[in-house]
Protein backbone atom coordinates (compact mmCIF):
# COMPACT_ATOMS: atom_id res chain seq x y z
CA UNK A 1 0.00 0.00 0.00
CA UNK A 2 0.92 3.75 -1.14
CA UNK A 3 1.14 6.33 1.66
CA UNK A 4 2.42 9.87 1.77
CA UNK A 5 2.99 12.02 4.77
CA UNK A 6 1.19 15.94 4.37
CA UNK A 7 4.81 17.45 4.49
CA UNK A 8 6.19 15.38 1.38
CA UNK A 9 2.40 15.74 -0.38
CA UNK A 10 2.63 19.40 -0.25
CA UNK A 11 5.87 19.50 -1.63
CA UNK A 12 5.25 17.47 -4.20
CA UNK A 13 2.35 19.57 -5.43
CA UNK A 14 4.40 22.57 -4.83
CA UNK A 15 7.00 21.21 -7.10
CA UNK A 16 4.95 19.70 -9.60
CA UNK A 17 3.25 23.12 -9.68
CA UNK A 18 6.72 24.65 -10.48
CA UNK A 19 7.43 22.27 -13.31
CA UNK A 20 4.16 23.44 -14.95
CA UNK A 21 2.21 19.94 -14.58
CA UNK A 22 -0.86 20.70 -13.96
CA UNK A 23 -2.72 17.68 -14.61
CA UNK A 24 -0.70 16.03 -12.41
CA UNK A 25 -1.21 18.76 -9.50
CA UNK A 26 -5.04 18.35 -10.53
CA UNK A 27 -4.99 14.51 -10.02
CA UNK A 28 -2.78 14.18 -7.26
CA UNK A 29 -4.70 14.04 -4.52
CA UNK A 30 -7.40 11.93 -6.47
CA UNK A 31 -4.46 9.23 -7.09
CA UNK A 32 -3.32 9.34 -3.62
CA UNK A 33 -6.13 8.33 -2.20
CA UNK A 34 -6.26 5.53 -5.12
CA UNK A 35 -3.09 4.64 -4.31
CA UNK A 36 -3.40 4.46 -0.38
CA UNK A 37 -6.76 2.05 -0.91
CA UNK A 38 -5.37 -0.18 -3.39
CA UNK A 39 -2.09 -1.98 -3.55
CA UNK A 40 -1.08 0.20 -6.57
CA UNK A 41 3.05 0.18 -6.64
CA UNK A 42 4.98 3.37 -7.15
CA UNK A 43 5.03 2.43 -10.62
CA UNK A 44 1.60 2.82 -11.48
CA UNK A 45 1.11 5.89 -9.18
CA UNK A 46 4.01 7.49 -11.02
CA UNK A 47 2.79 5.98 -14.37
CA UNK A 48 -0.97 6.48 -14.10
CA UNK A 49 -0.37 10.32 -13.16
CA UNK A 50 2.23 10.74 -16.29
CA UNK A 51 -0.36 9.27 -18.36
CA UNK A 52 -3.12 12.17 -17.30
CA UNK A 53 -0.41 14.84 -18.11
CA UNK A 54 0.37 13.87 -21.62
CA UNK A 55 -3.21 12.84 -22.35
CA UNK A 56 -4.00 16.96 -20.79
CA UNK A 57 -0.93 18.35 -23.19
CA UNK A 58 -2.00 16.32 -26.26
CA UNK A 59 -5.85 17.87 -25.85
CA UNK A 60 -4.47 21.33 -25.10
CA UNK A 61 -2.10 20.80 -28.30
CA UNK A 62 -5.28 20.02 -30.23
CA UNK A 63 -7.30 22.63 -29.03
CA UNK A 64 -4.39 25.12 -29.39
CA UNK A 65 -4.37 24.12 -33.71
CA UNK A 66 -7.49 24.24 -33.62
CA UNK A 67 -7.92 27.86 -32.68
CA UNK A 68 -4.93 29.04 -34.58
CA UNK A 69 -6.56 27.19 -37.41
CA UNK A 70 -9.18 29.96 -37.65
CA UNK A 71 -12.11 27.65 -38.49
CA UNK A 72 -15.42 29.94 -38.87
CA UNK A 73 -17.31 26.93 -37.41
CA UNK A 74 -16.34 23.16 -36.30
CA UNK A 75 -17.46 20.50 -38.61
CA UNK A 76 -16.76 17.00 -38.71
CA UNK A 77 -16.69 14.18 -41.11
CA UNK A 78 -18.53 11.57 -38.81
CA UNK A 79 -21.45 13.96 -39.43
CA UNK A 80 -21.32 14.44 -42.87
CA UNK A 81 -24.66 12.78 -44.78
CA UNK A 82 -23.27 10.72 -47.11
CA UNK A 83 -26.98 9.30 -47.91
CA UNK A 84 -27.99 13.05 -49.16
CA UNK A 85 -25.05 13.56 -51.29
CA UNK A 86 -24.12 10.39 -52.96
CA UNK A 87 -21.90 12.09 -55.56
CA UNK A 88 -19.35 12.43 -52.39
CA UNK A 89 -17.25 9.93 -53.11
CA UNK A 90 -17.28 8.07 -49.40
CA UNK A 91 -13.74 5.80 -49.92
CA UNK A 92 -12.01 8.55 -51.47
CA UNK A 93 -13.47 10.99 -48.56
CA UNK A 94 -11.95 8.52 -45.85
CA UNK A 95 -9.29 7.88 -47.93
CA UNK A 96 -8.34 11.24 -47.41
CA UNK A 97 -8.83 11.45 -43.41
CA UNK A 98 -5.98 9.17 -43.31
CA UNK A 99 -4.18 12.54 -43.70
CA UNK A 100 -1.39 10.95 -45.94
CA UNK A 101 -2.29 13.95 -48.67
CA UNK A 102 -1.11 16.00 -46.17
CA UNK A 103 2.25 14.26 -46.08
CA UNK A 104 2.21 13.69 -49.35
CA UNK A 105 2.05 17.62 -50.02
CA UNK A 106 -0.85 16.48 -52.20
CA UNK A 107 -4.21 19.01 -52.37
CA UNK A 108 -7.71 18.26 -52.22
CA UNK A 109 -10.05 20.52 -54.55
CA UNK A 110 -14.10 20.47 -53.84
CA UNK A 111 -15.93 21.89 -56.60
CA UNK A 112 -20.11 22.42 -56.15
CA UNK A 113 -23.16 24.78 -56.19
CA UNK A 114 -24.15 26.13 -52.89
CA UNK A 115 -24.73 24.30 -49.47
CA UNK A 116 -23.43 20.73 -50.98
CA UNK A 117 -21.11 20.28 -48.17
CA UNK A 118 -17.48 21.89 -49.60
CA UNK A 119 -16.96 24.10 -46.36
CA UNK A 120 -18.20 21.11 -44.17
CA UNK A 121 -15.63 18.86 -45.75
CA UNK A 122 -12.87 20.92 -45.88
CA UNK A 123 -13.09 21.86 -42.29
CA UNK A 124 -13.18 18.60 -41.27
CA UNK A 125 -10.47 16.95 -42.96
CA UNK A 126 -8.46 20.64 -41.54
CA UNK A 127 -10.12 19.49 -37.83
CA UNK A 128 -8.67 15.91 -38.34
CA UNK A 129 -5.91 17.45 -39.17
CA UNK A 130 -5.08 19.45 -36.20
CA UNK A 131 -5.90 16.42 -33.79
CA UNK A 132 -2.94 15.03 -35.52
CA UNK A 133 -1.04 17.58 -35.01
CA UNK A 134 -0.61 19.46 -38.28
CA UNK A 135 -0.30 23.25 -38.65
CA UNK A 136 -3.80 24.19 -39.93
CA UNK A 137 -4.85 27.58 -41.41
CA UNK A 138 -8.33 27.75 -42.96
CA UNK A 139 -9.23 31.26 -44.86
CA UNK A 140 -12.09 32.69 -47.55
CA UNK A 141 -10.02 33.50 -50.73
CA UNK A 142 -11.47 37.12 -50.64
CA UNK A 143 -9.92 37.34 -46.88
CA UNK A 144 -6.43 36.19 -48.02
CA UNK A 145 -6.63 38.39 -51.00
CA UNK A 146 -7.27 41.50 -48.81
CA UNK A 147 -5.01 40.98 -45.84
CA UNK A 148 -2.25 40.42 -48.61
CA UNK A 149 -3.32 43.39 -50.48
CA UNK A 150 -3.30 45.70 -47.05
CA UNK A 151 0.41 44.40 -46.07
CA UNK A 152 1.86 46.05 -49.17
CA UNK A 153 0.84 49.47 -47.25
CA UNK A 154 3.06 48.51 -44.06
CA UNK A 155 5.81 46.40 -45.90
CA UNK A 156 4.47 43.44 -44.29
CA UNK A 157 4.04 41.45 -47.40
CA UNK A 158 6.46 38.73 -46.58
CA UNK A 159 5.79 37.97 -42.98
CA UNK A 160 1.98 37.75 -44.20
CA UNK A 161 2.75 35.88 -46.70
CA UNK A 162 4.66 32.98 -45.05
CA UNK A 163 1.05 33.09 -42.38
CA UNK A 164 -0.10 31.05 -45.96
CA UNK A 165 2.91 29.50 -46.61
CA UNK A 166 3.94 27.50 -43.08
CA UNK A 167 1.08 25.94 -42.06
CA UNK A 168 1.12 21.74 -43.51
CA UNK A 169 -2.38 22.52 -44.80
CA UNK A 170 -3.99 25.93 -46.17
CA UNK A 171 -7.60 25.84 -46.23
CA UNK A 172 -8.97 28.48 -49.16
CA UNK A 173 -12.48 28.70 -48.75
CA UNK A 174 -14.89 30.86 -51.76
CA UNK A 175 -12.76 30.65 -54.95
CA UNK A 176 -15.40 31.61 -57.60
CA UNK A 177 -17.83 33.81 -55.50
CA UNK A 178 -15.91 37.49 -55.67
CA UNK A 179 -14.65 38.33 -58.49
CA UNK A 180 -11.10 38.96 -58.16
CA UNK A 181 -8.41 41.72 -59.31
CA UNK A 182 -5.43 41.19 -61.74
CA UNK A 183 -3.28 41.87 -58.64
CA UNK A 184 -5.50 39.15 -56.12
CA UNK A 185 -5.34 36.38 -59.08
CA UNK A 186 -1.10 37.34 -58.68
CA UNK A 187 -1.38 37.00 -55.17
CA UNK A 188 -3.52 33.92 -55.07
CA UNK A 189 -0.20 32.69 -57.49
CA UNK A 190 2.13 33.28 -55.34
CA UNK A 191 0.66 31.84 -52.37
CA UNK A 192 -0.24 28.27 -55.00
CA UNK A 193 3.73 28.38 -56.41
CA UNK A 194 5.22 28.36 -53.17
CA UNK A 195 3.31 25.71 -51.61
CA UNK A 196 3.70 23.39 -54.93
CA UNK A 197 4.59 19.98 -53.48
CA UNK A 198 5.54 21.72 -50.24
CA UNK A 199 2.68 21.78 -48.72
CA UNK A 200 -1.19 20.87 -49.09
CA UNK A 201 -4.47 23.02 -50.14
CA UNK A 202 -7.94 22.04 -49.63
CA UNK A 203 -9.23 24.62 -51.91
CA UNK A 204 -13.23 24.75 -52.55
CA UNK A 205 -15.12 26.62 -55.17
CA UNK A 206 -18.48 26.90 -56.87
CA UNK A 207 -17.24 27.40 -60.50
CA UNK A 208 -15.63 24.50 -62.66
CA UNK A 209 -12.34 25.06 -63.53
CA UNK A 210 -13.33 26.23 -67.30
CA UNK A 211 -14.31 29.57 -65.65
CA UNK A 212 -11.57 30.28 -63.87
CA UNK A 213 -9.94 32.38 -66.05
CA UNK A 214 -13.23 34.41 -65.80
CA UNK A 215 -13.04 34.14 -61.89
CA UNK A 216 -9.43 35.51 -61.63
CA UNK A 217 -9.63 37.73 -64.36
CA UNK A 218 -6.51 36.07 -66.46
CA UNK A 219 -6.67 32.98 -68.27
CA UNK A 220 -2.89 32.79 -68.34
CA UNK A 221 -2.80 32.91 -64.53
CA UNK A 222 -5.84 30.72 -63.77
CA UNK A 223 -4.02 27.72 -65.90
CA UNK A 224 -0.80 28.28 -64.10
CA UNK A 225 -2.47 28.08 -60.94
CA UNK A 226 -4.93 25.07 -61.99
CA UNK A 227 -1.73 23.46 -63.29
CA UNK A 228 0.38 23.49 -59.98
CA UNK A 229 -2.79 22.64 -57.77
CA UNK A 230 -4.48 19.95 -59.79
CA UNK A 231 -0.56 18.23 -60.49
CA UNK A 232 -0.99 16.10 -57.06
CA UNK A 233 -4.08 15.90 -56.12
CA UNK A 234 -7.88 14.82 -55.35
CA UNK A 235 -11.23 16.48 -56.86
CA UNK A 236 -14.44 16.37 -56.01
CA UNK A 237 -17.30 16.93 -58.34
CA UNK A 238 -20.07 17.95 -55.98
CA UNK A 239 -23.45 17.82 -57.68
CA UNK A 240 -26.22 17.80 -55.31
CA UNK A 241 -29.32 19.94 -53.41
CA UNK A 242 -28.22 22.34 -51.04
CA UNK A 243 -28.63 20.99 -47.29
CA UNK A 244 -29.14 24.70 -45.91
CA UNK A 245 -32.19 24.42 -48.15
CA UNK A 246 -33.25 20.69 -47.20
CA UNK A 247 -33.21 21.67 -43.30
CA UNK A 248 -35.17 25.01 -44.53
CA UNK A 249 -37.92 23.29 -46.83
CA UNK A 250 -37.72 20.61 -43.76
CA UNK A 251 -38.41 23.30 -41.02
CA UNK A 252 -41.58 24.76 -43.06
CA UNK A 253 -43.04 21.31 -43.68
CA UNK A 254 -43.28 21.20 -40.37
CA UNK A 255 -44.45 24.82 -39.44
CA UNK A 256 -47.03 24.31 -42.40
CA UNK A 257 -48.28 20.66 -40.13
CA UNK A 258 -48.51 22.63 -36.88
CA UNK A 259 -50.36 25.48 -38.87
CA UNK A 260 -52.75 22.58 -39.94
N1 LIG B 1 -24.13 15.94 -46.61
C1 LIG B 1 -24.21 16.70 -45.53
N2 LIG B 1 -24.39 16.15 -44.31
C2 LIG B 1 -24.52 16.91 -43.21
N3 LIG B 1 -24.47 18.27 -43.22
C3 LIG B 1 -24.28 18.88 -44.38
C4 LIG B 1 -24.12 18.13 -45.60
N4 LIG B 1 -23.94 19.00 -46.61
C5 LIG B 1 -23.94 20.21 -46.06
N5 LIG B 1 -24.17 20.16 -44.73
C6 LIG B 1 -24.35 21.29 -43.82
O1 LIG B 1 -25.06 22.28 -44.56
C7 LIG B 1 -24.52 23.57 -44.36
C8 LIG B 1 -23.98 24.10 -45.66
O2 LIG B 1 -22.85 23.32 -46.05
P1 LIG B 1 -21.47 23.98 -46.52
O3 LIG B 1 -21.29 25.30 -45.84
O4 LIG B 1 -20.40 22.99 -46.37
O5 LIG B 1 -21.80 24.22 -48.05
P2 LIG B 1 -20.87 24.76 -49.22
O6 LIG B 1 -20.83 23.72 -50.27
O7 LIG B 1 -19.59 25.22 -48.64
O8 LIG B 1 -21.74 25.99 -49.75
P3 LIG B 1 -21.27 27.42 -50.27
O9 LIG B 1 -20.75 27.23 -51.66
O10 LIG B 1 -22.53 28.24 -50.28
O11 LIG B 1 -20.24 27.97 -49.34
C9 LIG B 1 -23.48 23.41 -43.28
O12 LIG B 1 -24.10 23.64 -42.03
C10 LIG B 1 -23.06 21.94 -43.39
O13 LIG B 1 -22.60 21.43 -42.16
MG1 LIG C 1 -18.83 27.10 -48.30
Amino acid sequence: MLTMAIESYEKLLMDLKKLRLPAMVEMLDSYAKQASSSNMSYVDFLSGLVSEELRNKDRKGIESRIRSARFPVLKNLIDFDYGFQPSVNRKKLEELSSLRFIDNKENVLLLGPPGVGKTHIGIGLGVKACEAGYKVLFTTLNEMLSVMMSSLADSSFTSKCRTYIIPSLLIIDEVGYLPVSKEGSNFLFQVVAKRYETGSIILTSNKSFSDWGEVLGDSVVASAILDRLLHHSTVFNIKGESYRLREKKAELVREERKVG
